[in-house]
């Protein structure tokens, strides 16, 4: 994409922010491949973004892909470009975000999804700065510094064999891990208190400050989508207050808007399967197999569970409080790989 003017406006000042900032201003000078992991919404692209801006490459080119979001053709030739006539459908010679990179820093996005191909194409350009157009014989040099996030641990996609260990290796000179909202207590009301008052500005009325049980909600929940989820939250506050014509403080956060309309996800998330399997029979002489049931239960929060965290085994153990051989002996006998 377009080079981006200046650095994005990172708030926050709770230890645990403070320290992934200092250890990526740290990184940023030195000339190497960079790893940004944490979970959706951490702001790990904010992080990449700063970087970038205090690298010597700060006046080049920052472009961003996302490896998630394209087939293995298309991102094979969006990174490396293709020559015209390379593939049905090329009419044109395709400039690559590597290309458009030149003396800057590509951003690789949820890095995990690359397929081997693409991988192997990676770790050439890293390891000799060397490619080749989709297509096309000259080879190319690149002078682009390559910044890679993921949400999921890679350490485990290396172990199964999903994730090229050697470029892994590459990519992680450094890891900057963004920390979870929920380990950033100290910066909940800030960053509402940010993004209420832009929304504020964006009505053009003054932010009216949340009241203290709007406080004690935001504080007390946990933030699985971290940043961007509380963004949401605050901005949804201001709206459905100024909406309201609402005096005093904002006393209403609704996390989660799905819930007026369909009810806790806690309540639903077991309804399938009371509604698939047939309940315990209680009548006499009915005669039930309670563990096939018991399987099926297992059989569902096991992938519900890695589902959850993108395949990541050794994740969904711990959100199951499992070792994990013990999840490995689970995927295995539900045949979930
Ligand atoms: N410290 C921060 N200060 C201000 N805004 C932030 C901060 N961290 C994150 N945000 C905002 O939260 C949203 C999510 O941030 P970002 O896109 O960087 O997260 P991410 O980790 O890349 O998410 P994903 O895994 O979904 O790609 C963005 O709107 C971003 O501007
Ligand atoms: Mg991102």
């Amino acid at each position: 994409m377009a080079a981006q003017p200046s650095p994005p406006e990172l708030i926050g000042q709770s230890r645990a922010f403070l320290d992934a900032l200092d250890h990526a201003s740290r990184i940023a000078g030195v000339e190497r491949s960079v790893l940004v992991m944490g979970e959706r919404g951490s702001g790990k692209e904010l992080l990449a973004a700063r970087i970038h801006f205090l690298s010597g490459r700060w006046g080049g080119p920052l472009v961003k892909v996302n490896c998630a979001a394209m087939n293995e053709t298309l991102l094979e030739s969006e990174l490396f470009g293709h020559e015209a006539g390379a593939f049905t459908g090329a009419t044109k010679r395709h400039q690559g975000r590597f290309e458009r990179a030149e003396g800057g820093t590509l951003f690789l996005d949820e890095i995990a999804s690359a397929s081997l191909r693409v991988q192997e194409k990676l770790l050439r350009v890293i390891e000799y700065g060397e490619y080749e157009r989709i297509g096309g014989e000259e080879t190319r040099i690149a002078d682009v510094r390559i910044i890679a996030a993921a949400n999921i641990d890679l350490r485990v996609k290396a172990e199964n064999g999903e994730f090229r260990a050697d470029l892994l290796d590459r990519l992680a000179f450094d890891v900057v891990a963004a920390p979870p909202l929920r380990k950033r207590q100290d910066d909940i009301m800030l960053l509402a208190a940010h993004f209420a008052s832009a929304a504020a500005g964006e009505l053009g009325i003054p932010f009216p400050g949340f009241s203290p049980e709007a406080a004690m909600a935001l504080k007390s929940h946990s933030w699985p989508g971290n940043v961007r989820e509380l963004k949401n939250a605050a901005e949804r506050a201001v709206f459905h207050w100024a909406e309201l014509d609402g005096e005093g403080p904002i006393d209403n956060i609704v996390l989660d808007p799905f819930e007026a309309a369909f009810g806790p996800l806690a309540e639903n998330r077991h309804e399938p399967l009371t509604l698939e399997q047939p309940a315990p029979a209680s009548a006499p002489g009915a005669r039930y197999d309670l563990r096939d049931h018991l399987n099926g239960i297992e059989k569902m929060l096991v992938s519900e569970a890695l589902a959850a965290h993108g395949g990541s085994q050794k994740q969904a153990a711990d959100a199951l409080s499992l070792t994990y051989d013990q999840m490995r002996g689970l995927v295995r006998k539900h045949d979930l790989t």
